[in-house]
């Protein structure tokens, strides 16, 4: 296991967009930290570096799907896809009360929630309450909009729930590029005028929070524009911009490739280490409270490792398909997985990118 593993899933290009991620999630370590955090990331890191199947730390991190109602229809996100098979987790949306008995149990230990998944949460009234409550149990929320929002009370009710980050996904620099990527539907001047004015009042209120970072997919027909995206940025506001990695299953044409992040990038050379700390440090929670260890291979039910609303999380950390993909992280290659978990497809850990389907 790496000692100091940094990596996440999302490949970003540029030193300044590198360096954006990084200081941000320091800020939120630091502003949230505690001796009983501290103290149990101290428990997860130690386990995760001995290569422990059973963990006896909760995770640090959360990602929590509050909806998976989305108003756009973006290439390539499951969101998107209106019709769903039987075997493929219904679109719904998760209940307040859910959400406080997720908190209940693992808040205690959390530094940073992640609170969307794959629709667009800010669509969702109660969103805005559950990043109060957590906010109130000093958990550091983040959330990802497309921001093609209408609501009058839209930049008031961010700022009432006190958010810390918002990441604003526009993917390109013209209107064109824009429904491309994201669909007929989407309107990049409403969510850059949106954005705008959240960062105003923001400012307004002399507030350093949210911080407001916008995130590009850089694509092969988008990458053109990218320095007119960095004028737009100016423009709006934004504290950052970070242009990433979009990943795509393997059939996707040569246009969705950049210079900056060709086909091969999507694939095990990429990922040197080889290796995942996900299963150590954090877990990510559908709509309907399944658990997966990150969101990979989210829409189908039958990939969840257990239901957060159904039996206790922790009997979920250290359950057998967790143990089992812990045990599989640790020998990548060697390890044969005998429960049907899907890192034993993941491109992260070396394995060539497959389709997912359900069981993993
Ligand atoms: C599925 S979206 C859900 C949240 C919200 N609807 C949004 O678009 O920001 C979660 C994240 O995925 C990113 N995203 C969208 N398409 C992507 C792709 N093909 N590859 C990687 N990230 C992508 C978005 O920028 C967003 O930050
Ligand atoms: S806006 Fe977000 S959730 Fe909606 S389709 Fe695009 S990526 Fe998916
Ligand atoms: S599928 Fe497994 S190995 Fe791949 S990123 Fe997710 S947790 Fe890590």
């Amino acid at each position: 296991m790496p000692l100091l593993d940094l990596r996440t899933s999302t490949r970003t290009f540029g030193a300044s967009s590198r360096l954006a991620a990084v200081r941000e999630h320091a800020a939120t370590f630091l502003r949230h930290m505690t001796p009983a955090r501290a103290a149990n990331i101290l428990r997860a890191e130690t386990a995760r570096l001995r290569g422990r199947t059973t963990v006896r730390a909760m995770p640090f991190f959360l990602k929590v799907e509050t909806t998976g109602v989305c108003n756009l229809d973006c290439a390539w996100c499951t969101a998107g896809r209106r019709e769903r098979g039987e075997a493929e987790r219904p679109i719904g949306s998760m209940s307040r009360e859910s959400f406080d008995r997720i908190l209940d149990e693992t808040g205690r230990y959390l530094l940073r929630i992640n609170l969307y998944g794959f629709g667009e949460p800010l669509l969702l009234p109660e969103t805005f309450g559950m990043i109060r409550e957590a906010s109130s149990r000093n958990i550091g929320v983040a959330v990802s909009s497309n921001m093609n929002l209408h609501s009058p009370t839209l930049a008031r009710d961010i700022l009432d729930s006190g958010l810390e980050l918002l990441i604003l996904s526009c993917h390109g620099a013209t209107p064109e590029s824009v429904r491309r990527f994201m669909g007929g539907r989407a309107d990049m001047r409403l969510a850059l005028a949106r954005t705008a004015e959240l960062v105003r009042e923001r400012d307004r209120r002399g507030s350093r929070y949210p911080g407001v970072h916008w995130q590009y997919c850089v694509t092969g027909f988008n990458e053109g524009e990218m320095e007119a995206a960095r004028g737009l940025a100016r423009e709006t506001g934004v504290d950052a911009i970070r242009f990433i990695r979009p990943t795509y299953p393997p059939d996707a044409g040569d246009e969705w490739y950049s210079s900056l992040f060709p086909r091969r990038s999507a694939t095990a050379s990429d990922f040197g280490g080889r290796s995942c700390a996900w299963p150590w440090r954090g877990a990510y929670v559908n709509w309907d409270g399944g658990v997966l260890p990150c969101c990979r291979g989210e829409l189908f039910p039958a990939n969840d490792f257990g239901n957060v609303l159904e039996e206790p999380f922790r009997s979920i950390w250290n359950g057998p398909r967790y143990r089992e993909c812990r045990k599989l992280i640790g020998a990548p290659g060697r390890y044969v997985p005998t429960l049907p978990v899907l890192c034993s497809t993941c491109p992260v850990l070396g394995f060539r990118p497959a389709r997912l389907r359900d069981g993993g």
